[in-house]
């Protein structure tokens, strides 16, 4: 029987392999680098709206709540007391639009105002304002504050002025608050 002639050897692969090999690897990085840049863009630009927002600059615990229109709101050197509504939530159950404190909005330009938290940094009872005083009293200690909310009387028991709180215009009318709740007897504005 004839012996069968030698097959000559195939290197197709091998002489392909190192640079399909190099190839894909080359793809795959690229693609991470890719997903990596866009995962890297998305709180890149969340800060940057964040950043040119100012009411999305939000503490913990604060709500971002619309209280009422320039157009209802008087420019004539006297702060309005409004309550702030929101739903509130506990494990099961919403409550929506409930009382979750007050505030006071006194108009100070065309578009500008002034908005103080109503509770006393004191011990966290409610300042009035006094009309005929023009300034703020606090009915439980006697603190007195300005219309701006600094403290009046050197010896007064509030260990700071009133809370000053964030607001933003809306459509050109609306007034919206940062509305947050501070803890009492501090010295500094401190979230709760
Ligand atoms: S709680 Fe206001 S002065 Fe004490």
């Amino acid at each position: 029987m004839a012996e069968e002639p030698a097959k000559p050897e195939v290197k197709v692969a091998a002489s392909n392999e190192p640079k399909n090999s190099e190839r894909r690897d080359f793809l795959k990085q690229a693609a991470s680098v890719a997903v990596g840049g866009a995962i890297g863009a998305v709180p890149a630009c969340a800060g940057i709206a964040v950043y040119l927002d100012p009411l999305r600059r939000k503490s913990a615990g604060s709500l971002t709540v619309k209280i009422t229109t320039l157009d209802a709101l008087p420019n004539d050197g006297v702060p309005r007391k409004f309550s702030v509504f929101a739903d509130k939530k506990d494990a099961w159950t919403t409550f929506p639009m409930s009382p979750v404190g007050a505030i006071y909005l006194l108009r100070t330009g065309e578009k500008k105002l002034k908005v103080l938290n109503v509770v006393c940094p004191h011990a966290g009872c409610f300042v009035d304002f006094v009309l005929d005083r023009d300034e703020y009293s606090c009915p439980c200690h006697d603190s007195t504050f300005g219309k701006d909310g600094s403290i009046r009387d050197k010896h007064s028991p509030s260990p700071r002025a009133l809370d000053e709180l964030k607001y933003e215009i809306r459509n050109d009318n609306e007034v919206w608050i940062e509305f947050l709740n501070f803890r009492a007897g501090e010295h500094d504005m401190i979230p709760v």
